[in-house]
This record gives C-alpha cells, sequence and structure tokens, in this order.
C-alpha cells in the first residue's frame, strides 16, 4: 500500500505538542499506512541541523533544525512577514528583502535533499502550508517523480494582490510542480485558478507546455463526535467548574484565538464595548473571556498588536466595569485543547471574528462543543472560510462595530429554539464534512491524478 509523506513546518511530534484536532487529524493519516511525517524541529541552532528520526504507534518522524540565518529568513522574515500578510490581503505589512526570499528558498531546497533521501517510489507526498511552496519544485529537480499535493491552510488573495508580491511568479509558479492544490474555499480556489490563469508561466524553455495543477476546495473539517465527547467530558474539570462558578450566574462570551492581527482582535473587543453602550439592558448580564495565546512574538506587529489588546482592555474595562462584575476577562495563556472544549460548553456565546481566515476551526470546535439541549450561539466572521459552511452562524462583518455589537445582544437573547436550530443545523455540517471525510477525499483525489513526466526546469 501506498504510504503517506506529510511535510509541515510544524511537526506535531508525539508527547512533545497539545495534539489540536488538525494535528490530530494528520497524525491519523500518516498512522492509517505507517507513513512518514517531516519538517522543521523548530529548533534553532547550529547544532540541530542533523535530522532526527522517532517512531510512534507505527509513524515515523523525521526532523531537522534550522541555524539562526535560516530560521530568521526562511521562518521569520519570509513566511512571517511576507507570505502571511500577503495571502491575508494585508499588502500595506508585507516587509519584502531579497536575502529572505532567498534564505527561504535555500531552506525549501535544504528540506527536499533531506525529504528525497526517504522516499519511496509509491510514497504520496502531501506538503503542507505556505512555507512550503517551492518544495515540490526542489524535489522534482531532485529527480522525484512521486504524485505531491500541496493544501494551503491560509486563504489565496485575489490575483491582483497576489501580484503585489516581488518576484511572485517565481514563487507561485513552484505550484505548477504538484499535481493537486487543494485551499479551503470555493473563493479561494477561484483565486488561485485566475492567478495561475494570468500569471504563472505556462510555457518552459523550448515552448513547451508547462502543466497546470488540479485546484480545488477541500475544507477542513473536524472529529465533531471526539470534540463533543470530549467537551462534555472536560465539564467536570477544576478549570471548567472553576470558570462557571466565577460567573456568578452571568452568561459567558467566549473569544480563544492566536494573538494575531488577521483574528480581529482589536475589532472585537471594541464591539464588545459597543454593545455595553448600545445596550444597556445587557450590562452586567455577559462576560467577555478572551483567550489571546502570544505568537510570533519576534515580529514586531505581534508585539505591537499585544500591547494594544492589553490597553484597550484596560480601557473598556475602564469605562464599563462595576465593582462586582468585570465585562473582559482577557488572558495570555495557553490551555490544554480538552479544557478549551470545556469552556466552550460553558459559553452562552462564541465569538469568532477574524477579518481575514483560511478556515478557523475554532468555530466548529466552539460549535460541536455545545449540549443539545440548551446551545450556545456562534457568532462568525463573514471572512473566515467556515462561514461558507456554517450559515446557521449569527455572520457578521468584523468591520462593522455596530453590527458586531448587536450580533452580541441578538445572541444573547436568542429564545432557546432558536439556538436549537440553528445549532442542529451546524452539527449536521460538521459531522458530514468531517476531518476523516476531508483526508480520505484529498488523499484519494491525490492518488488518482495521472502519472507526471518529469517537471520542467
Ligand atoms: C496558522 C498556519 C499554520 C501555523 C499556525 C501557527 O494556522 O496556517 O501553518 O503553524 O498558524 O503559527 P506558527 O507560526 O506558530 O507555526
Amino acid at each position: 500500500m501506498a504510504r503517506t509523506v506529510l511535510v509541515s513546518n510544524r511537526v506535531a511530534l508525539p508527547g512533545r505538542q497539545r495534539p489540536g484536532g488538525l494535528a490530530v487529524a494528520l497524525r491519523a493519516a500518516v498512522r492509517e499506512d505507517a507513513g512518514l511525517w517531516f519538517g522543521w524541529s523548530g529548533r534553532i541552532g547550529n547544532a540541530t541541523q542533523l535530522p532526527q528520526r522517532c517512531r510512534d504507534g507505527g509513524v515515523d518522524y523525521l526532523t531537522v533544525g534550522l541555524n539562526e540565518d535560516e530560521a530568521a529568513a526562511y521562518y521569520r522574515d519570509y513566511s512571517n512577514r511576507v507570505l502571511w500578510p500577503l495571502l491575508h490581503s494585508r499588502v500595506d505589512l508585507i516587509d519584502y528583502q531579497q536575502p529572505c526570499s532567498e534564505g527561504y528558498r535555500r531552506v525549501n531546497a535544504r528540506f527536499a535533499r533531506v525529504l528525497a533521501r526517504e522516499l519511496r517510489g509509491d510514497d504520496l507526498i502531501w506538503v503542507h502550508d505556505y512555507h512550503l511552496v517551492p518544495l515540490a519544485h526542489e524535489l522534482r529537480n531532485l529527480g522525484v517523480s512521486n504524485r505531491i499535493g500541496f493544501f494551503l491552510h491560509v486563504p489565496f488573495p485575489p490575483a491582483d494582490l497576489a501580484a503585489v508580491l516581488p518576484r511572485h511568479r517565481e514563487l507561485f509558479g513552484c505550484l505548477a510542480d504538484y499535481d493537486l492544490v487543494g485551499v479551503q474555499t470555493q473563493a479561494d480556489a477561484t483565486h488561485l485558478r485566475e492567478y495561475l490563469d494570468t500569471h504563472a508561466p505556462v510555457a518552459g524553455p523550448g515552448g513547451a507546455i508547462r502543466r497546470s495543477p488540479r485546484v480545488d476546495a477541500y475544507p477542513v473539517g473536524i472529529d465533531a463526535e471526539a470534540i463533543a465527547a470530549q467537551a462534555a467530558l472536560a465539564e467536570s474539570t477544576d478549570d471548567v467548574r472553576r470558570l462557571r462558578a466565577s460567573l456568578g450566574g452571568r452568561g459567558l462570551a467566549i473569544g480563544v484565538d492566536r494573538l494575531d492581527y488577521s483574528k480581529g482582535l482589536p475589532e472585537r473587543l471594541r464591539a464588545f464595548g459597543q454593545h455595553l453602550a448600545r445596550h444597556p439592558d445587557l450590562c452586567g448580564q455577559l462576560t467577555y473571556l478572551q483567550i489571546a495565546t502570544p505568537s510570533r512574538s519576534e515580529v514586531a506587529e505581534y508585539r505591537h498588536l499585544r500591547a494594544e489588546l492589553d490597553a484597550l482592555a484596560g480601557h473598556i474595562n475602564g469605562a464599563h466595569a462595576r465593582p462586582d462584575w468585570t465585562p473582559i476577562r482577557y488572558v495570555n495563556h495557553d490551555y490544554p485543547h480538552r479544557v478549551l472544549t470545556g469552556f466552550y460548553r460553558a459559553a452562552r456565546i462564541g465569538l469568532v471574528t477574524p477579518l481575514r481566515d483560511g478556515m478557523n476551526l475554532v468555530a466548529k470546535e466552539y460549535a460541536a462543543s455545545q449540549s443539545a439541549d440548551d446551545p450556545g450561539v456562534l457568532v462568525l466572521s463573514r471572512f473566515a472560510g467556515a462561514a461558507q459552511q456554517m450559515q446557521a452562524a449569527v455572520l457578521v462583518n468584523p468591520h462593522d462595530g455596530d453590527e458586531v455589537a448587536d450580533a452580541i445582544a441578538t445572541a444573547a437573547r436568542m429564545p432557546l429554539a432558536q439556538r436549537r436550530e440553528r445549532w442542529h443545523a451546524l452539527w449536521d455540517g460538521l459531522r458530514r464534512d468531517d476531518i476523516v471525510q476531508w483526508r480520505r477525499r484529498y488523499l484519494q483525489d491525490l492518488a488518482e491524478c495521472g502519472p507526471r513526466g518529469r517537471a520542467l526546469p
């Protein structure tokens, strides 16, 4: 049977990382067929460069470290300061420097050299996310003719925005070396096809036609049943019990995000303040818990955002708090996934309002964690990929503070019958389009891609 070889920047090494929904699903993909998972170890330093192997649950894990220059160029600068803002349509935040683009390419080439030595003829190779766009190109240059698929977890912007990137053809032209490119939504697929039609080179040396990859939407799902079971169990954990007890009978609204400018956190905090001003009868009725886990703090925008949120949370609380009630509980810690699902279940409202997001699994996990008898309400940004599938949520424009403020009030006042109706529609969708069908559909489509000759250089 063909092995699945996963490649991603972060590898969910056994026992090292808290498994989130996606890591669990990817691990299951390699476990099903005794596969291999390859990527960066997360370590930085000259002594970390030799590949490290381990085997667990029938899966081989292979990781390599990066030296300081490589990590700076490949991860901090090109992935996080060029590709992340570009793909989230924040071209104003792009900080492009040619050396970092070259460093990114060099790391991809090194990853390809390490991986190529491990490959067997019939391996299906599945590469994940924007850190690794050129990987197939580098593998093809080493003579690898296996089927190679790519999945982009984040959005792909409209073609003319993608073309803002200096030397964008050199980067995105590498997508032609994949057999299948998966994206989260139909809109992303349309943008990418339009980009490839307009900008990617179609003719190689000698006028030979370069094959375009198949591009399709594969919205990532979750293991809805497992999350629901986990959330029900988590109700009895100390963390969840203490949270419930601390609310003093008030309702809870929850947001859980990486501290990232794509998540719309300042806009969300302000909207919560606006909801208190516009709906004074709800003042003191709802406590908003925002868990914002610090992320990529070596990048200035993330540090500035953190300072902005600290000030905003203090400002809004100062304006609206009462001696016995604080409207916003703003927390920068990370919680185990299990505990988070218990928090979701305790929350009457889930606030998921990114300005732009590939999918957003918090939206899905929040809905899956609800009890069928007394479910909470999901307030979801139209600009999260999840909104395409979760039309039964209360959909909002995260840039429109009044609209978000009123949606919070609507959710807080929503009668039980309507909450149940909306939740059932969400739950049916979550079970139907779950994580197992996502990965099987993708891998089956990849396996069915026709054999390819060697790609053009
Ligand atoms: C997003 C990306 C992932 C990335 C994650 C955490 O979800 O799509 O590829 O791993 O953010 O970001 P980090 O930079 O900490 O890996």
